[in-house]
């Protein structure tokens, strides 16, 4: 999730796009660069780090004066953090700048493709293919537009381009797909950028684009296309919102935002891992299958909500694989002298890729022989640099301390790896993995809808703006969803919380019950296992004692209608894919009930985002 910005008019399109820059680096600091038009040629400059780092390379060498530009603010993806991989990226001759946000799936085969035709291409990125195939393009004799409508032809995946050509300074031409791109549209002038909040200084009128469209932004005008080449229109809108609201998309916390990017987040997790052969495919695996088939236990390894993604991956990892997993706390790990050896695999999941605890972890598993392979969401950061392998998620930067896409796209990769060990271990069919990784791509539907029922959940949270304390129940993989929720309300609402795994309440915490008490029961889907009658029994018992029951059962089961007091609908997933979609309505809960209480949502007290201390 990196931030994009394009500028032609009749300002200095250096600080038009540094300021756009700015504005977006929420969406990632991994580095930054720009790419002007100057008489002829491309003049850029870049640098790994925050934006400051580029804003001093450029004060040691001023960029020359242009009215059209690039930037750039990158959160990585493929290829590590540095100066190389920074954006933009040239073409051969120099002619062509290109900026990227997304994944270019099929860049492997691209690549090889140019390098047998002689391109050197000197980074590690995805984006730098896109950029040789553009320049080949307007090398040929066509406009920028015309070879941005071809090139987008070849691409598979995820992107946002935007591109400038040194030789026509008249014109900047982007092109979207499953990738966000707006435009500014201003006097004499015109803008784009990831979102708003690049712009909106300059101008409120915006133009939405649809999927597969290229736009050319020039002084005068904006012209859309599709990818052949047809006339497309997009849709034309007035930004009400202020610049501060601009950078959190409109909503009034970036966690918010966060909680409703998370249908692109776990749909960007799943881009390109499952082969068109039917075949799971982790690039970052850098283990071979021979290791993987030796492995005979997994402990996995994980902080607060990583841990309880860890939690939910023991259910999916031993039913898929039949390898036993522990699951445990990373800060006691090390301290009890810990059975491992070779034929261990150590899983931790951090979303920061910092934690101290964590790390610590890592380092005394690798110590014993054992192998680490790290479920992170930061490019480049210590604990995958640590480990033998890794799998990245895609969530794009997580601002909010209290993680939300983060949790979930670790999720994803819980269940990506379990799929994968199966497929090695040959311990599931190829069908049955293909038939799961469909239930997975259809999650993001299923949480937009989720998502579409907010406002019902915020009168639930708001109706609750004077109580003190809440359970939490689950069963199965709906136990880890309970402990998430508790923790989330804890730590944002500052209310005594707590998540209980429902067979468990008989044999003490029942007592906690009184009359008027708020019980979170996480309800799993109707099955041949039981488990949903014994779920109903948990709930009357709590009920029976004066309970007030909110349950969270999916569309369809009415037998959980006389239980409950209050009822969010769930969509109907399989029991061990149901945490994707339960967690959402415990995180918009803890998010208005601390928004009504008046606590700073984002920034909760006590805490701190990557915790690099043990
Ligand atoms: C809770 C939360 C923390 C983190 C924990 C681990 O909302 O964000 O509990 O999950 O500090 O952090 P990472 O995943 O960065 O190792």
């Amino acid at each position: 999730m990196c931030g994009i910005v394009g500028y032609v008019g009749d300002k200095q399109a250096q600080d038009v796009v540094i300021e756009g820059l700015r504005r977006l680096e929420y969406r990632g600091y991994d580095s930054a660069g720009i790419a002007l038009v100057d008489g002829g040629t491309i003049a850029s400059a870049k640098k790994a780090g925050k934006l400051a780092n580029l804003e001093k390379v450029i004060a040691e060498a001023p960029l020359p004066a242009s009215t059209t530009g690039i930037g750039h603010t990158r959160w990585a993806t493929h290829g590590a953090p540095n100066d190389v991989n920074a954006h933009p990226h040239l073409g051969s001759t120099g002619r062509v700048a290109l900026v990227h946000n997304g994944i270019i799936e099929n860049f492997a085969d691209l690549r090889a493709r140019l390098e047998a035709d002689d391109h050197v291409l000197v980074s590690e990125t995805d984006t730098e293919v896109a950029a040789h195939l553009l320049e080949l393009q307007v090398e040929s004799g066509v406009d920028l537009t015309t070879a941005m409508q071809r090139v987008c032809q070849q691409l598979e995946g995820a992107f946002t381009l935007v591109a400038v050509d040194g030789q026509d300074p008249s014109r900047v031409v982007a092109a979207r797909r499953n990738s966000p791109l707006v435009v500014g549209l201003g006097e004499g002038e015109n803008f784009l950028g990831s979102d708003v909040a690049a712009f909106i200084e300059h101008t409120r009128e915006a133009l939405e684009l649809g999927q597969d469209q290229v736009v050319t932004i020039t002084r005068e005008g904006v012209e859309v296309t599709t990818f052949d080449g047809a006339p497309a229109e997009g849709t034309r809108y007035h930004v009400d919102w202020d610049l501060s609201a601009a950078e959190k998309d409109g909503h009034d916390w970036f966690m918010r935002k966060e909680i409703f990017e998370q249908p692109r987040a776990v749909a960007d997790s799943l881009l390109g891992r499952h082969a068109r052969n039917g075949l799971l495919q982790l690039d970052e695996m850098r283990l071979s299958d021979q290791e993987l088939r030796d492995i005979d236990k997994i402990i996995i390894i994980a902080c607060g909500t990583s841990f309880y993604a860890g939690l939910v991956a023991k259910y999916a990892i031993e039913h898929w694989t039949r390898v036993p997993v522990e699951v445990e706390l990373a800060s006691e790990f090390r301290y009890r002298d810990p059975i491992l050896d070779y034929s261990t695999l150590v899983v931790a999941i951090s979303q920061s890729g910092e934690t101290a605890d964590t790390l610590q972890a890592i380092r005394h598993a690798r110590l014993q022989r054992s192998k680490v392979l790290a479920i992170c969401n930061t490019n480049g950061s210590t604990i995958p640099r640590e480990s033998d392998a890794v799998i990245y998620t895609h969530a794009g930067p997580e601002i909010g301390v209290a993680s939300t896409k983060g949790f979930l796209t670790q999720l994803v990769a819980c269940y990506l790896l379990a799929l994968y060990l199966a497929q090695v271990k040959g311990t599931r069919y190829g069908d049955e993995i293909s038939e799961i990784m469909r239930q997975l791509e259809s999650i993001p539907d299923q949480i937009a809808a989720v998502l579409s029922r907010a406002d019902e959940v915020y009168e639930l949270a708001r109706a609750h703006v004077d109580t003190r304390s809440v359970l939490f129940l689950g069963r199965h993989a709906g136990y880890p969803v309970a402990l998430e929720g508790a923790l989330k309300l804890k730590e944002l609402a500052y209310i005594h919380a707590e998540g209980f795994a429902a067979g468990e309440l008989k044999h003490g915490p029942i007592a906690l019950v009184e009359e008027g008490l708020p019980v979170l029961c996480v309800v799993p889907p109707r099955g041949r296992d039981q488990l949903h009658e014994k779920m109903i029994s948990g709930i009357q018992e709590v009920r029976a004692r004066g309970a007030r029951t909110i349950c969270l059962a999916e569309e369809g089961d009415t037998s959980i209608e006389p239980y409950a007091d209050h009822l969010i609908r769930l969509p109907r997933v399989p029991v061990l894919l149901q945490p994707l979609v339960a967690v959402v309505p415990l995180q918009l809960f803890a998010c208005e009930l601390a928004t009504a209480m008046g606590h700073d949502v984002d920034q909760p007290r006590n805490l701190a985002k990557s915790v690099t201390v043990e």
